[in-house]
C-alpha cells in the first residue's frame, strides 16, 4: 500500500491519439496485445492501483471503439473528450476531476500507450514524492552514447549522457499547480509534450524518480511484439 500523506491520487489517462506513426487503421491504444487491447492493460494497472481514487480517460471525439470497453470499466473511471494534442487531452481530464480534487491532491498522468508500467514503479514514485511540494516523473537514465548531428547526419559532437534521462509516465504533480501550468502553456501557444515541461515553464522544479525501462510506449508496430515479451516476463517474475 502506497503512502501519500493526506493527498489523494487522481489519475488521468490520455487516450485520444490517432496513432499516425503506427501506420495502422486502428489507433494504437486499441491494438491487440496478449489477448486484450493495449488500453485495457493500461487501465487495469492504473485503475487497479490501490492509491488511485479516480481515473479520467480522455478519448477522441470521434472514438467509436471505447464504448465497447466501457461496461467493464471500474466504477472509479470517468470518460472525457480529449483534444487535438496530448496536452489538450490531459487538461480535459484535469478539468473533469477538478470538482472533486483539491489543489494539493496528486494528478497522476499516464499514457494509454504504456501498457507495461509496473505497479511497483508506481509505488516507488508515490513513496519518493510523498510530501514533495511539486512532484515528478518516472524516468530512466540514458544508457547509450549520444551524438548530436547536422541535418546531413554528420556527427558534430558527443553529448555527455550523465545528466540525461528518458522521461516516462506516470508523471505526478500537485493537481492545482499542474492544471494552472498546462492552462498557461496552452494560453501561450506552447504545446508541451509532457506535464513536467508545463511545470518547468511555470518556474517550479520537478524531480525524476528512477523507473524500469520496460515501461515502453507503443509507438511503432514492432513495439507490440516487444510489449508482449515484457508482459510475459513480468507475469513470470
Ligand atoms: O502520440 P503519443 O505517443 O505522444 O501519445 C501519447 C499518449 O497521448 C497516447 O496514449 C495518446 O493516445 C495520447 N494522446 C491524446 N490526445 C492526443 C494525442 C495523444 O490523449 N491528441
Amino acid at each position: 500500500m502506497s503512502r501519500t500523506g493526506d493527498a489523494r491520487v487522481f489519475a488521468i489517462v490520455p487516450a485520444a491519439g490517432s496513432g499516425r506513426r503506427m501506420g495502422a487503421e486502428v489507433p494504437k491504444q486499441y491494438l491487440e496485445l496478449a489477448g486484450r487491447t493495449v488500453i485495457e492493460h493500461t487501465l487495469a494497472r492504473i485503475a487497479g492501483h490501490a492509491a488511485v481514487v479516480r481515473v479520467a480517460i480522455a478519448i477522441a471525439a470521434d472514438d467509436a471503439r471505447f464504448a465497447a470497453l466501457a461496461p467493464q470499466l471500474p466504477d472509479a473511471c470517468r470518460v472525457v473528450t480529449g483534444g487535438a494534442e496530448r496536452c489538450h487531452s490531459v487538461l480535459a481530464g484535469l478539468d473533469a476531476l477538478a470538482d472533486e480534487a483539491t489543489d494539493d491532491d496528486w494528478a497522476l498522468v499516464h499514457d494509454a500507450a504504456r501498457p507495461c508500467v509496473r505497479s511497483t514503479d508506481i509505488d516507488t514514485m508515490i513513496e519518493a514524492l510523498a510530501g514533495h511540494a511539486v512532484g515528478g516523473i518516472l524516468a530512466a537514465p540514458v544508457r547509450d552514447t549520444l551524438k548530436r548531428c547536422d541535418a546531413d547526419g554528420n556527427i558534430e559532437a558527443t553529448v555527455d549522457r550523465n545528466a540525461l534521462w528518458h522521461a516516462l509516465t506516470p508523471q505526478m504533480f500537485r493537481f492545482g499547480a499542474l492544471r494552472r501550468a498546462l492552462r498557461a502553456a496552452l494560453d501561450a501557444g506552447e504545446l508541451v509534450t509532457d506535464e513536467a515541461q508545463a511545470i518547468e515553464r511555470s518556474g517550479l522544479v520537478p524531480r525524476v524518480v528512477a523507473g524500469h525501462a520496460d515501461n515502453i510506449k507503443i509507438t511503432h508496430p514492432a513495439d507490440l511484439a516487444l510489449a508482449e515479451l515484457i508482459l510475459a516476463a513480468q507475469a513470470r517474475a
